[in-house]
């Protein structure tokens, strides 16, 4: 059976450290950092996101400026405030939670924030920054990712990694952190998506697994390679009449299945979900220290 990789206490240590590094300049006379967290609307997942992030700021010690806007906000009026975020000295992290209303184009949203500002790491400047190796604010999710294996023993180096997913904020940075010429990096990866054809030909040749396709347990046992350690990325929201809320949460990966092959494996919840927060947490004490 797989040994569980425990993102909850991974990502409460992380957030522990932080919380030990915000108190020890606080005390010595240093104003808190700040993260203003930018909602439009009330889908439910957003919400749902945005009050953990809150959460986690609360506990490290970050004040979260909890900016939510009416679902029939205009883009101007979005735009306006994130130009005076920009400018606010106070602030030393931007996030918009995604995605936004229809009615709003996310890339000119994206891209007005200020990339010393970005702590999602969703920028293009900081993903060109990521892609050639320069120093930057690392997307939240690929780069909890790493530091979840990191942190649990999994080396990188000279491992091949599937990665199933090409998105933005997943698959494409994760590839290339990588790919990175770095004890974090040094794998050999290959990116698999909806045109690949049969994918078991790529993922049971993989030494790690990670799955982000945003759909439910599309990843079964018969496509991993026996002994591999498999990260699951997905979210998604199942109907289950048996539970008060009206669904349940699984992930990319049939686990109970996987758990049969794999030799490590991420559970949802409590895997990557909780470390992509604390990531952010991480990126806007980084920030926060550039302040001094
Ligand atoms: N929507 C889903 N994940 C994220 C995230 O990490 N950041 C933001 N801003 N929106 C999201």
């Amino acid at each position: 059976m797989a040994k569980i990789i425990d993102g909850k206490a991974t990502a409460a240590s992380l957030r522990e450290e932080l919380k030990m590094q915000v108190h020890r300049d606080v005390s010595s006379g240093m104003r808190s950092p700040v993260l203003a967290v930018v909602l439009v609307g009330n889908d439910p997942a957003s919400v749902s996101y945005v009050t953990g992030k809150h959460k986690a700021c609360d506990e490290v010690g970050i004040v979260s400026r909890d900016m939510h806007l009416e679902a029939s906000t205009d883009e101007a009026e979005l735009l306006r405030l994130v130009d005076e975020l920009n400018r606010d000295a106070g602030v030393d992290g931007i996030l918009v939670q995604l995605p936004l209303p229809p009615h709003i184009n996310e890339d000119r949203v994206v891209l007005s924030i200020a990339p010393e500002k970005d702590v999602d790491g969703f920028h293009p400047v900081s993903l060109g920054k990521l892609m050639i190796g320069m120093a930057g604010f690392l997307p939240c999710t690929p780069n909890g990712i790493v530091e979840l294996m990191v942190r649990n023993s999994i080396t990188l180096e000279g491992k091949h990694v599937c990665i199933v997913g090409r998105s933005n904020i997943v698959g494409k940075p994760l590839a290339n952190l990588l790919l990175a010429k770095s004890p974090r990096g040094n794998a050999t990866v290959t990116v698999c998506h909806s045109r690949s054809g049969d994918l078991s030909r790529y993922t049971r040749e993989a030494d790690i697994l990670i799955a982000a396709v945003g759909k439910p347990q599309v990843i079964t046992a018969e496509m991993i390679k026996p002994g591999a350690v498999v990260i699951d990325v997905g979210v998604n929201r199942v109907d289950d009449s048996s539970k008060k809320r009206g669904y349940r949460l699984v992930g990319d990966v049939d686990f109970e299945g996987a758990c049969a092959v794999a030799s490590m494996i991420t559970p949802v919840p409590g895997g990557v979900g909780p470390m992509t927060i604390a990531m952010l947490m991480h990126n806007t004490v980084t920030s926060w220290k550039r302040c001094r």
